[in-house]
C-alpha cells in the first residue's frame, strides 16, 4: 500500500514559492541576489491595522470565532484556502475549469487536487493577455464547470475594462451552468485612472453564480495575516464553510479584527503605494525594453509584469548552455546575474518571465541593469 496519497501525483510545488526559496538560500551562501520573484509588497502594514490587532489581543478578542469568520460572508486563512474552500466544496470528478492563462500557478493545481480538469486558454500578449469571448465560447463544454478569472491579473497585470468584462459575462449568461470565481485580490492596485470592475457589478444575470474572491494581501501590504474573503450564493458559502469547519476552522481572531480595521478605516495609503507602484512599473518597463531580446508590455494593474524573452531563445549564455526555453533563461540569469524571477511556463505562456516590482527602486534598477547586461552577454 502506497504511503502518499495518489492526490499528489495531480499536484506539482509552487514555482514561485521555489524560486523565492532559491533566492533566500543563495542570499544565505553569501551570493548577491535580488529576489524578484515573491508577490508581496515591501511596504509595512498601516500602523492603525496593527493597533487594531493589538487592541483586539487586549480586549481577550483571542478565542474561537465563528468558522466563517467574524462578518456575514466567508473569511479565510488567505484568498488561497478561500478558492481552495470553494473548489474542493464543488468539484466532481471530471468536472472541468476554464482557467485563462497566463493564470496565477495555483488555480490548476488547486483544482487537479480537487479531483477537476484544469482547461487552460492562452491569452496571447497581442491581445493583452485578456481572454477574447469567441476563445471562452470554445472552451465551454457541457462538464464545464466554472471560469476562473482574475483582473487585475496575477501574473501579467493585465486588467480587464469594463467593455471587456461584458464582453465575457455576454458569452456566460449563455451557458447557464457554468459558475464564475473572480478573483479580485488585485482591485485596488490600477494605475493610469483604470477604472476596477467585477462581473457581479456587470451582470446581474451572473449574480446567483458567482463567487467574488478577495483579501488584504496585496492592497494593505497584510500578506503574513493570512486573510480573505469571499461574497456568493448562500448555499455555496455554507458548502465551503462545511469545508473550512474540518480542516483549519476560523482564520486567526487577531488578523480578522486587523482586517475590520483594513477595510473600514482609513484608505489614504493606498494611492500613496500605488503612486510608487506605478514609478516602479514605469521604470522596469522601460528598462527592461531596453534588454537585448525583452519585448515588455506596459500592464495597468497589480505589481507584475511579464515580458517575453523570444528573442534570446536559441542563444548561448555565459556557462556555455544554450537558451533553449524560459526556463533555461531563468536559471542562467540566477546564476550570471543573481536576479531572480519566474519562468512564464509555469504560467502556462511562455517564453516569458514574471518580474514582481514590489521592492525598493534602487533593487529594481539593479536587477534591470544586471538583466541588460545578462542579454547583452548573449552570444
Ligand atoms: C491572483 C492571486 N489570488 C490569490 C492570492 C492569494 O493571496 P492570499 O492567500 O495571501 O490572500 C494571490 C497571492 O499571490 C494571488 O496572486
Amino acid at each position: 500500500m502506497p504511503f502518499l496519497s495518489a492526490a499528489l501525483d495531480r499536484v506539482k510545488p509552487s514555482a514561485t514559492i521555489a524560486v523565492t526559496d532559491k533566492a533566500r538560500a543563495l542570499k544565505a551562501a553569501g551570493r548577491n541576489v535580488i529576489g524578484l520573484g515573491a508577490g508581496e509588497p515591501d511596504f509595512d502594514t498601516p500602523a492603525n491595522i496593527k493597533l487594531a490587532a493589538i487592541h483586539a489581543i487586549e480586549a481577550g478578542k483571542t478565542k474561537y470565532t465563528d468558522v466563517g469568520g467574524i462578518p456575514e460572508i466567508i473569511v479565510g486563512s488567505g484568498g488561497k484556502q478561500v478558492l481552495y474552500n470553494a473548489l474542493m466544496a464543488t468539484i466532481n470528478p471530471g468536472d472541468e475549469v476554464i482557467i485563462p492563462a497566463p493564470y496565477w500557478v495555483s488555480y490548476p493545481e488547486m483544482v487537479a487536487l480537487a479531483g477537476g480538469e484544469p482547461v487552460p486558454v492562452v491569452c496571447t500578449a497581442e491581445h493583452g493577455f485578456k481572454l477574447q469571448p469567441d476563445a471562452l465560447e470554445k472552451a465551454i463544454t457541457p462538464k464545464t464547470k466554472w471560469i476562473i478569472l482574475c483582473s487585475p491579473s496575477n501574473p501579467t497585470g493585465a486588467a480587464y475594462s469594463r467593455a471587456e468584462l461584458k464582453a465575457i459575462t455576454d458569452v456566460l449568461v449563455k451557458h447557464p451552468s457554468v459558475w464564475v470565481m473572480t478573483d479580485d485580490m488585485y482591485e485596488h492596485l490600477v494605475y493610469d485612472d483604470f477604472v476596477f470592475t467585477t462581473p457581479a457589478q456587470i451582470e446581474p444575470k451572473l449574480y446567483d453564480r458567482t463567487l467574488t474572491v478577495n483579501g488584504v494581501s496585496k492592497a494593505y501590504c497584510m500578506t503574513g495575516w493570512r486573510i480573505g474573503y469571499a461574497g456568493g450564493p448562500a448555499e455555496l458559502i455554507k458548502a465551503m464553510q462545511t469545508i473550512q469547519s474540518q480542516s483549519t476552522s476560523n482564520p486567526c481572531s487577531i488578523s480578522q479584527w486587523a482586517s475590520v480595521e483594513a477595510l473600514n478605516g482609513p484608505q489614504d495609503f493606498i494611492p500613496v503605494n500605488n503612486k510608487a507602484f506605478k514609478e516602479r512599473r514605469d521604470l522596469v518597463v522601460s528598462m527592461l525594453n531596453q534588454a537585448k531580446g525583452i519585448d515588455c508590455p506596459r500592464p495597468q494593474g497589480a505589481f507584475y509584469v511579464y515580458p517575453s524573452c523570444a528573442g534570446t531563445i536559441g542563444k548561448t549564455a555565459p556557462s556555455g548552455k544554450v537558451i533553449a526555453k524560459d526556463e533555461d533563461f531563468v536559471t542562467e540569469l540566477l546564476e550570471a546575474e543573481g536576479v531572480a524571477v519566474v519562468q512564464g511556463s509555469a504560467f502556462g505562456l511562455g517564453p516569458a518571465f514574471r518580474i514582481s516590482y514590489a521592492t525598493k527602486n534602487s533593487d529594481l534598477e539593479d536587477a534591470c541593469n544586471r538583466i541588460q547586461r545578462f542579454c547583452g552577454n548573449l552570444r
